[in-house]
This record gives C-alpha cells, sequence and structure tokens, in this order.
C-alpha cells in the first residue's frame, strides 16, 4: 500500500518550533518579504542570513516528536513517502527514509552562481562563505517568489497514493496547499490540525487534533 504524507510547520511545533501564521508565529514577527523572498535577500543579504541562522541554531536543540516517530515507524509495515513543507530535518531524525522537501533545508546552502551546487551547512551561513567557484552560498530555501522545483515529482508521488495524510499545515501556500488535489479519487484522505483550514467531507477527514494524538489517531482508525 503507498502512503502519502504531507506535512507543515504543525507536526513540527511540539518539538519547539514555531509555526507561521499561528499567533506569535514567525510570520508575526517578521516581514516575510524581509527574510524571505529574491527581493528581500538583494536588500538585505545579512539579515536574511541572521535570520536562517538562528532558525538553524533552534534546530540543533530540538528533536522529533511522537508524530515524526509514529510515521516513521509506519514504513515497516507500508510504502511511506513523506512530503513535507518543512525544512526542518526531524521526519529524518526519527527514522522516515522517503522524505521529500519542497521547500528546502535549513541544513543546506546553496551557490547563488550554481544552483545545482548544495552542500551540507550545519554552522552559521555568512557573508564571505562562498562556493569553490567564488560565489556566495545562500540558504537552500524556496523563497516567496521562487520556482518549487520538487513540485512536479509530489504531484507523480501523490498521483499514485492509496492515502493521503496531510498534517499541521494552515494549506494558505500555493503550490504545496494543491497538492490534495491530485490524490486518486479511490485514495482515502485525512488532514489533521487542531486549527483545520477546511472541514470533513465525504472525501476527507478532519482530525481536529494537535500532531501527536492525531497522527496516531489516523493510523489507527485505518487500521494501518
Ligand atoms: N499539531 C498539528 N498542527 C498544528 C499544531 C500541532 N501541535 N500546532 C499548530 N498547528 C497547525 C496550525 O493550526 C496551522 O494550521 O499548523 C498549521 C501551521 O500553519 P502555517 O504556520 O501556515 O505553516 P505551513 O502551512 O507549514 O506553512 C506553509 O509557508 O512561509 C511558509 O515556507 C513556509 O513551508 C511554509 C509554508
Amino acid at each position: 500500500m503507498n502512503i502519502t504524507v504531507l506535512t507543515g510547520a504543525g507536526i513540527s511545533a511540539e518539538s519547539g518550533i514555531k509555526t507561521f501564521r499561528d499567533s506569535n508565529g514567525l510570520w508575526e514577527n517578521h516581514d516575510i518579504m524581509e527574510v524571505a523572498s529574491p527581493q528581500g535577500w538583494q536588500k538585505n543579504p545579512e539579515l536574511v542570513l541572521d535570520f536562517y541562522n538562528q532558525r538553524r541554531e533552534l534546530l540543533h536543540q530540538v528533536h522529533p516528536n511522537k508524530a515524526h516517530l509514529d510515521l516513521a515507524l509506519l514504513q515497516q509495515k507500508h510504502n511511506v513517502q513523506i512530503i513535507t513543507q518543512n525544512v526542518d530535518d526531524l521526519h529524518e531524525r526519527a527514522g522516515s527514509s522517503n522524505v521529500l522537501h519542497l521547500h528546502g533545508e535549513l541544513f543546506k546552502a546553496r551557490s547563488t552562481g550554481n544552483p545545482n551546487y548544495i552542500v551540507s551547512w550545519k554552522k552559521d551561513l555568512n557573508i564571505g562563505d562562498t562556493c569553490p567557484d567564488g560565489y556566495q552560498l545562500r540558504p537552500h530555501i524556496v523563497w516567496f517568489g521562487e520556482a518549487v522545483p520538487m513540485m512536479d515529482n509530489a504531484i507523480k508521488i501523490i498521483e499514485n497514493t492509496d492515502i493521503l495524510i496531510i498534517v499541521g499545515t494552515s494549506l494558505q501556500v500555493y503550490p504545496a496547499a494543491g497538492l490534495m488535489q491530485y490524490a486518486p479519487f479511490r485514495s482515502k484522505l485525512y488532514y489533521i490540525d487542531p486549527n483545520p483550514a477546511i472541514e470533513s467531507t465525504k472525501n476527507i477527514k478532519v482530525i481536529n487534533e494537535k500532531a501527536s494524538t492525531g497522527v496516531k489517531k489516523a493510523i489507527t482508525e485505518l487500521n494501518l
């Protein structure tokens, strides 16, 4: 059975990583366009690097929670593909093998001169940190206004899924938010979020709970 899990910031909330759009979320305290857009990077790269250095520093201090761990366990019995909007590595640390990062990865840096030069980067990233060709490195993050290169792969995965479980996303950011439209008609859809963006219909079951309990509930209801 093919199981696809689409996750957003909410799955990492109980690990201690702030979501973006909840009250006191990241975008309440930062101007999106200043820190997460190509224009912001052109205008003030130090500010952008500082923002992601803080995120990276925090990521070193947190751990996967029960929801990440329960999803990782699922792959013992099923073919599980995680598609995450998150730039943290908590799914990987929980043990999930197949993780597609739609919006990039905090622990990677990329050359501003060669988009194919991508390296592991766990410390602060500063002005003057360059690739071997001398180009400044930038966070390996998909910023607002940029293409989402992994989208085609994500669509193919969802088109072949038997079950789609969506966890902890406000479904505000496209194209990621449109991915569920690609789930086959016969597939089963679950959406777990304590403040869900949509209501249950005959096509999708909404579990109005935090990820730590909601994921377990979905796994039990689906008999996985
Ligand atoms: N368990 C599950 N869901 C939770 C929890 C929790 N403990 N706490 C909060 N949530 C839910 C909120 O109710 C909300 O629906 O997580 C969701 C977080 O929404 P956003 O902050 O908008 O995060 P996300 O949907 O992942 O954002 C998408 O926006 O700026 C970007 O690139 C960034 O990937 C991100 C994208």
